[in-house]
């Protein structure tokens, strides 16, 4: 291969100059280049160069957050300013967890520019999603980590309190002492209160209850207890002991696994803060936000605050009073991290997608959920349905298509089996099923699934065994094209993306890939794994084709459903597609965000004309917007036109009211 030798002279890095030539904004903190070399073997870096294959393949760039600000991107979100907001938490590091540093950053691919934002508390593997004013409402998060079970020397478990004073709610310090069903005892790790007993309807007596964590004074397996034993307060006396007293199912040195936090807070873009809001009704831990018809959050699923799956318990957030309701009207069970989608009617679609924790067989039922009557409709015919954990599922664009897609994934658990599944389920059906699509090359989990303004979707990196184990990360991409239902080859990614890795669309075309968290460093699985911190952005084959890209000179702030807006725009190649792109908030391939809204162009080029030369000078566009909140929920978008050759102008920000 004689081009091999001539490359040194040959590398190309115009594109990354510009932006890094593109001007150091002030913002009082840490700018450093955007995007530095990839660390590619010299022959693919100059074959991945060539005008030709990034015209047909895209391109790949390795960035890298300013020192000091190389956060853990396990939850990534756009802001509509343009920056990204960076939420690690205490980054599943148990380190920073016990000296309390939790990390958010605040950083701008454009200019570099980054910031760290003060983070209240560990908001690591919570959920989030965006408020009709752009500010993102996060909840959830991280009470306590796993203790594995060979950490574990004192048994310990949940107890169970019971009150059948009518009178009086009894309010139990942290460390007070229980004795146990052999005249042992323990100790709580945490203060609980204990309702008072109430009357039923039927006027029998419903004792208070309420749960708290205990831990054995000994080491030794005679302080095990399961079945449900009692448990009494120590010192209190007999008649004491008939009103308050305690259950314990598992007290035992089995693994404990991560806990619950009932945080909640707003991402107030303009502030640059969290704020407070009224905590969630039930710690949560990986569980899935989505916004609702109206603006309101649903919170559902999670890790309680004793590292137990939630038994169908969902909640609300109430925008206008700024407070989580339970939900017992919803009471639906899912595996945590349920993928779930706004569908036009206000439904939701469960994808059977999931990451984290749940049994196999409860809630892994793909459906459409009805928040109306909490009805749900099965949706059947997906393959492998043994195998949805850390599988990915996304809107096919544009989102008035109403299918969803399911990709890759794997089986419950820590096992290495996955599939190479491509599944779509065409919701608009009465009766919609999964029918297999264009499957990946191999098996896959964790793959990253971002929806392009030209209605085709990067998938990108995952693993194919759990974790990125065996160095199983892939290095491979593909371009779905949503219309045709065609796959089709992209430049590889450089940097492996396997668990706690995001991806989104940024304002300008491009994709900003990162995060990531094998389990190992090596390929036999005896060094620990290390956390990626590199950023690599990937710039799509439509910005390679050597013309001016469409710009929108002209669109107003905010736009209503139903209506008609006028945008002006420069263009080469007319304008022939225009599309509201909603920013991703994304964690664990779970994005409720993301959505290609497509937006009729009423007025064009006068009728007859398909050249599209009717731009020269300027095009007028009209523009009409669905009405449908489902289709189009409020909030901020990014605006962008596609001229005929398929590329698209970078973004004007418009609020959809
Ligand atoms: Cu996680
Ligand atoms: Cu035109």
């Amino acid at each position: 291969m004689s081009t091999a030798l001539r490359q040194p002279t040959r590398r190309r890095r115009t594109r990354n100059h510009a932006l890094v030539g593109l001007a150091l904004l002030v913002m009082g903190v840490a700018n450093g280049p955007v995007v530095t070399r990839a660390a590619e073997t010299a022959y693919t870096d100059y074959r991945h160069s060539r005008p030709a294959y990034m015209k047909a393949y895209g391109k790949w760039d390795t960035a890298e957050l300013p020192e000091g600000f190389r956060a853990r991107a396990i939850h990534s979100a756009l802001l509509y300013t343009g920056d990204v907001l960076l939420v690690a938490g205490s980054g599943n590091n148990q380190q920073s967890f016990d000296s309390g540093t939790f990390e958010t950053v605040l950083w701008n691919p454009v200019t570099g520019a980054a910031k760290h934002i003060d983070t209240p508390e560990d908001l690591f593997c919570g959920g989030h999603a965006y408020l009709p004013n752009g500010n993102l409402l996060v909840a959830g998060g991280t009470k306590k980590y796993e203790v594995l079970a060979d950490k574990v020397e004192e048994a310990a478990g949940v107890l169970t309190l019971k009150n059948e004073s009518e009178t009086e709610d009894v309010t139990l310090p942290k460390g007070t002492e229980f004795t146990g069903p052999t005249g042992l005892s323990y100790r709580s790790t945490e203060k609980v209160v204990v309702p008072a007993a109430h009357k039923m309807a039927d006027y029998s007596l419903m004792a208070g209850a309420a749960d708290v964590w205990i831990q054995a004074e000994g080491k030794g397996d005679e302080y095990v207890s399961t079945g449900g034993k009692r448990f009494t307060v120590t010192g209190a006396s007999a008649e004491e002991s008939t009103t308050l007293y305690g259950t314990a199912d598992s007290v035992t040195h089995k693994k404990q696994d991560y806990r619950g936090l009932d945080a909640s807070y707003i991402f107030d873009v303009k502030k640059e803060k969290y704020v407070k809001t009224g905590r969630l009704t039930m710690a949560r831990w990986y569980p899935t936000l989505i916004s609702t018809n109206g603006g309101n959050i649903l919170a559902v699923s999670g890790l309680d605050e004793h590292g137990r799956i939630i038994d169908g318990n969902n909640e609300m957030y109430e925008r206008s009073r700024r407070e989580w309701y339970d939900k017992e009207d919803l009471h639906r069970f899912f595996p945590t991290y349920p993928q779930l989608f706004r569908l036009r009617d206000g439904r939701l679609f469960y994808s059977g997608a999931n990451t984290g924790y749940g049994s196999t067989s409860k809630g892994r039922q793909p459906g459409i959920w009805d928040l109306e009557d909490n009805s749900f409709q099965k949706v059947t015919g997906l393959r492998d349905p043994e195998m949805n954990e850390t599988a990915t599922s996304f809107l096919l664009p544009p989102v008035q298509s109403q299918k969803v897609a399911m990709v890759g994934g794997g089986e419950v658990g820590d096992g290495s089996k996955a599939t190479n599944r491509f599944d779509v389920a065409d919701l608009t059906k009465m009766q919609p099923t999964y029918k297999p699509g264009v499957d990946l090359p191999g098996q896959a989990r964790y793959v990253s699934a971002v929806t392009l303004p030209d209605d085709t979707v990067l998938l990108t990196g995952g693993s194919s065994d759990y974790r990125g184990r065996g160095q199983s990360d892939l290095h491979s991409s593909r371009l779905y094209h949503a219309e045709s239902g065609r796959l089709a080859h992209a430049a590889p990614n450089e940097v492996g993306r396997d668990y706690h890795s995001t991806a989104l669309l940024l304002p300008d075309g491009r994709v900003m890939t990162m995060g990531s968290d094998p389990l190992y460093s090596d390929k036999e699985g005896k060094m620990p794994g290390r956390f990626e911190t590199r950023i690599e952005i990937y710039t799509p084959p439509y910005l390679h084709t050597g013309t001016r890209r469409p710009q929108i000179t002209e669109a107003p702030k905010a736009v209503q459903r139903g209506t008609t807006f006028h945008v002006e725009a420069t263009s080469r190649h007319g304008i022939v597609k225009a599309r509201l792109m909603r920013p991703s908030a994304v964690t664990h391939q779970t994005d409720t965000e993301q959505r290609s809204v497509a937006v009729d162009i009423t007025s064009h080029c006068p009728a007859g004309d398909t050249t599209g030369d009717c731009c020269k000078g300027g095009c007028d566009l009209d523009l009409s917007l669905d009405k449908r909140e489902g289709i189009a929920p409020s909030g901020a978008y990014m605006l962008m036109l596609d001229d005929k050759l398929g590329v698209p102008s970078k973004a004007a920000w418009i609020w959809v009211e």
